[in-house]
C-alpha cells in the first residue's frame, strides 16, 4: 500500500530513517554502545582478504563497505560486479571470507558468484533484504538488512540499510582485529545512532529538491561528483536518474574529470557535487573550479560550511545536516534519491515500473 504518496519509490525514501533505525537496531547493543553480530564460527581476527560482490546499486553500496573495511579493519578488500568476477578467475586463496550483497537474494550472477566462493574455501557472509532468499539458505553468516519489502524497482532503502549493516560489520571487524578500542567502538556506534535523524534533516529539503528538478529534467547529460565514499554515491545518483528518469548520467570520481568527463562540459550538462565539509573538501573546490571555468553549471551539496565556503556561484545547492563521516554515505542518499524522483515526476516517466528493468534480475 502507498498510503499518502504518490509512489512506491516515495515511501520507500521516506521510510528510510524507520527502516535503517531498525536495521541498526538488530546490530548495535544501545545499553553498553556495542556492537552485536550474529553469532558465527567464524575468526573475523585472522581474515587475510575480504571478497565482496554484487550487482547495481547494492555494488555501490559494497564500494562504500571497501573504504570502511580498508579504514577501520585494515583488511584487504577485493571488489567486483558479479558478472565480470565469475568470469575472470579471481584468485582466492583459503580462509577468506567473501560477502554478496543483494536486496532479492536472488540476482543470478551474484548467486553464482556466491557458489564459485563456496566451492572455492571462501566463508561466505551475505547482506540481504530478503530473509528466505537462495541466498540467504548458503550462507555461513546471513546479515540481514530490515528494511522490509521494496516495491519500487529502483532501489531506495534497501541501500541505506545495507550500508547501516556494512558499517557495524567494519566496526566489529576493527574490534575483533584489535584496531578498536572500546572507547572508539562506542563512538563509532553513537555517531551511527546518529543516522536515522540526519536521515529525516535531509528529507526536510524534499521540496527544494522538488523545485531544482526543474533545472535538471531538461538535461541530456548529468556528471555527478563525489570523492573517498561519496565517489560510490556520485555512481549510485547518476544510476538512480538514469534508471527512471532516462537522462544520461555518469558517476565519477571528482579527481577523474580532468582526465576526460571535463571534454563534455558545458552550460547544458549539469554538474552535481557531493562533498560534505572535511579534509577532502578543498580538493572538490578545486574541481569546482575546473568546471566553472568551462561554464558548467553546479548542484553543490554539502553542510552550512561547506555551502558557505563553495556554495556562491552555483546553479543551485542543497544543504545536509553536518554529520560524522561515517554516517555521510547514507545521509547523501537521500538528495540523489529525491532528485532522480522529482526529475522522473517532471518528466512524467513510469516511476515505480521503469521501461526494460525488473525488479529481481535472475537471468545472467
Ligand atoms: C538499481 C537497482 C539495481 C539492483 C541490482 C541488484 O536501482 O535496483 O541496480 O541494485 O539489480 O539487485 P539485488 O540487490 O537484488 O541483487
Amino acid at each position: 500500500e502507498k498510503g499518502n504518496y504518490r509512489h512506491f519509490m516515495q515511501k520507500e525514501i521516506f521510510e528510510q530513517p524507520t527502516v535503517v533505525a531498525q536495521t541498526l537496531g538488530s546490530y548495535l547493543r544501545q545499553a553498553d554502545n556495542s556492537v552485536a553480530l550474529p553469532q558465527f564460527d567464524f575468526d573475523l581476527s585472522s581474515i587475510k582478504r575480504v571478497t565482496i560482490v554484487a550487482c547495481g546499486t547494492s555494488y555501490y553500496a559494497a564500494m562504500v563497505a571497501k573504504y570502511w573495511f580498508e579504514q577501520f579493519a585494515r583488511v584487504p578488500v577485493d571488489l567486483d560486479v558479479a558478472s565480470e568476477f565469475r568470469y575472470r578467475e579471481p584468485v582466492l586463496e583459503e580462509g577468506g571470507l567473501a560477502l554478496f550483497i543483494s536486496q532479492s537474494g536472488e540476482t543470478a550472477d551474484t548467486l553464482a558468484a556466491l557458489r564459485h566462493c563456496k566451492a572455492n574455501g571462501q566463508t561466505i557472509g551475505v547482506v540481504v533484504n530478503v530473509p528466505t532468499s537462495s541466498m540467504a539458505r548458503e550462507a555461513d553468516l546471513l546479515l540481514p538488512t530490515h528494511a522490509g519489502p521494496e516495491i519500487g524497482v529502483a532501489s531506495t532503502k534497501a541501500f541505506t540499510c545495507q550500508l547501516a549493516v556494512l558499517a557495524a560489520l567494519a566496526a566489529h571487524m576493527a574490534v575483533k582485529r584489535g584496531l578498536m578500542s572500546r572507547k572508539e567502538e562506542q563512538e563509532v556506534v553513537r555517531h551511527l545512532l546518529e543516522a536515522p535523524a540526519c536521515l529525516n534533516a535531509a528529507l526536510d529539503h524534499d521540496e527544494d529538491i522538488a523545485a531544482m528538478a526543474h533545472l535538471i529534467a531538461p538535461a541530456r547529460d548529468v556528471l555527478y561528483l563525489g570523492r573517498g565514499p561519496d565517489y560510490p554515491l556520485a555512481m549510485e545518483g547518476a544510476l538512480k536518474l538514469k534508471e527512471i528518469s532516462y537522462i544520461h548520467a555518469e558517476g565519477y570520481a571528482s579527481g577523474e574529470m580532468k582526465h576526460g568527463p571535463i571534454a563534455l562540459i558545458d552550460e547544458h550538462v549539469p554538474v552535481i557535487v557531493l562533498a560534505p565539509s572535511g579534509p577532502l573538501f578543498e580538493k572538490t573546490v578545486s574541481n569546482m573550479e575546473e568546471v566553472r571555468a568551462r561554464g558548467g553549471q553546479i548542484v553543490l551539496i554539502s553542510d552550512a560550511k561547506g555551502l558557505e565556503a563553495a556554495g556562491e556561484g552555483c546553479m543551485a545547492t542543497i544543504e545536509m545536516p553536518q554529520v560524522h563521516p561515517l554516517i555521510a554515505p547514507l545521509v547523501y542518499a537521500i538528495p540523489v534519491q529525491l532528485l532522480a524522483y522529482h526529475t522522473a515526476c517532471v518528466k512524467g516517466t513510469d516511476v515505480d515500473q521503469p521501461r526494460n528493468l525488473a525488479k529481481s534480475v535472475t537471468v545472467e
